[in-house]
């Protein structure tokens, strides 16, 4: 009863006080994702008459349409029922979970054990430990323009700069060597390079790979490979793991779970330390010590994480696969016959970038004008290309089942040609 008075008193007092203000930290005002900063500006609403198609969402799952493997949801269970997966693993992950990763990815060009792995929370967390091991405040990465917005959330959040290079449309989104040579100071620690690529749905070949690799060799900087889209590329192209076209370079490779096996709330992912000449020896201890950040990742996942990489059937993979390229090429067909866009074919991933080319329109002057409008007018969303650096094209996610791709995209065209410039 005295207890209960006694903080009566306390609150009442308080509440009389002036307290100083609580003010947010310098991290967290530097943490911007550019997608939220630029769609939170646009006047998103749709068009009441018409259900909404969003091809925004970089997340396989929301339509229903694609789903993970059962043995993934049987790994899952049985994972719950053993009593480790209900206390912490290591901070870097279960022995077993990394034994398995690196058995899954090993190759006698870049053979990988156990002790190259660390687990993280989703290939983000992956990100952000490769970036914050490499760079202090005030130093610089290169990271590709159109290129996936976290790379410089997770930077700038840090004080770190990001610098942009640029990817060639005309040249299949292959990485402009030139112009990034040009952006290197001696405040360069990393190049970041995403294959295939979110936004672009591009799939270096070997060639552009190793001309890459050239170039990181000559200025010693070390990769940060996002391979997150591993595997999923069209026929006609291959998927060249970086790290097996060197054995100089040091790449920290990263992974995961989410698009490939179709899980991304599961939030598994993990670095692959390829360091043949033991350049990465500090950093290995940094990713050690930044991994105790959050205790490391998920326990259950990781402790079905061997039987999801042994035992999903390779045919699952190939559905998957099947089902995105026959979205890609309906998507590019359907879309470069309409006047005014301009239509990059992707290779793989589940991406594509469609330009819009501004005189072709009588009222539509950038990509940020195009997108709103045609959310007010079709109700179909697409994220601008600003989003990812890239004015005056939007990206399209192909995951949608095909009737929702096609009724999609006859109302860009039938909302293209109320917009087309009539002279
Ligand atoms: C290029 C790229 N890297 C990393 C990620 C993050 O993956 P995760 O969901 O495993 O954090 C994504 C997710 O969309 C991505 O597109």
């Amino acid at each position: 009863m005295t207890a209960t008075n006694d903080n009566a008193t306390v609150d009442a007092a308080s509440a009389k006080t002036a307290w100083r203000p609580i003010h947010a930290s310098v991290v967290s005002k530097r943490t911007v994702n550019p997608i939220r900063r630029i769609v939170d500006n646009l006047n998103v609403v749709p068009n009441a008459a018409k259900p909404v198609i969003s091809l925004a969402l970089g997340d396989p799952t929301v339509f229903g349409n694609l789903s993970t493997h059962r043995t993934s949801i049987e790994a899952m269970e049985e994972a719950m029922q053993k009593p480790q997966t209900h206390g912490y693993a290591p901070s870097i992950g279960f022995e077993v979970a990394r034994a398995a990763i690196a058995a899954h990815h090993s190759t006698p060009e870049a053979p990988l054990t156990s002790g190259d792995v660390v687990i993280a929370s989703g290939c983000s967390g992956a990100l952000d430990l490769c970036i914050t091991a490499l760079a202090n405040e005030g130093d610089e990465i290169l990271v590709p323009q159109p290129g996936f917005s976290l790379y410089e959330t997770l930077a700038t959040s840090k004080g770190i700069g990001c610098q942009y290079y640029r990817l060639r449309p005309e040249q299949h989104w292959e990485a402009d060597l030139e112009h990034m040579a040009t952006l290197i100071t001696p405040r360069t620690r990393a190049i970041v390079i995403n294959n295939p690529s979110n936004p672009c749905g591009s799939v270096y070949t070997r060639a552009h790979l190793l001309d890459l690799l050239a170039f990181c060799e000559r200025h010693q900087l070390p990769i940060i490979a996002d391979e997150i889209y591993c595997d999923l590329v069209f026929s006609g192209h291959t998927f060249h793991p970086m790290a097996t076209l060197t054995t100089s370079v040091p790449i920290l490779a990263v992974g995961g779970l989410a698009k490939k096996y179709l899980v991304p709330g599961w939030r598994l992912g993990w670095i692959l330390i390829h360091d043949r000449h033991q350049r990465l020896q500090e950093i290995r201890t940094a990713l050690n010590s930044l991994s105790q950040l959050i205790i490391g990742a998920n326990t259950v996942v990781q402790m079905a994480l061997p039987k999801i990489l042994a035992d999903t059937p390779p045919s699952f993979h190939a559905d998957t696969i099947r089902l995105l390229e026959k979205h890609a090429e309906l998507s590019a067909t359907c879309l470069s016959g309409i006047p005014g866009l301009t239509v990059v074919v992707p290779q793989g991933a589940m991406y594509m970038m469609v330009g819009i080319k501004p005189e072709a329109f009588a009222d539509i002057p950038n990509d940020l004008v195009f997108t709103e409008r045609l959310m007010a007018e079709e109700s179909v969303f697409c994220l601008p290309g600003q989003c990812f650096g890239y004015p005056n094209y939007f990206r399209i996610v192909y995951t949608a089942p095909e009737d929702k791709l096609r009724e999609a995209y006859d109302r860009i065209r039938a909302f293209v040609e109320r917009h087309r410039s009539k002279c």
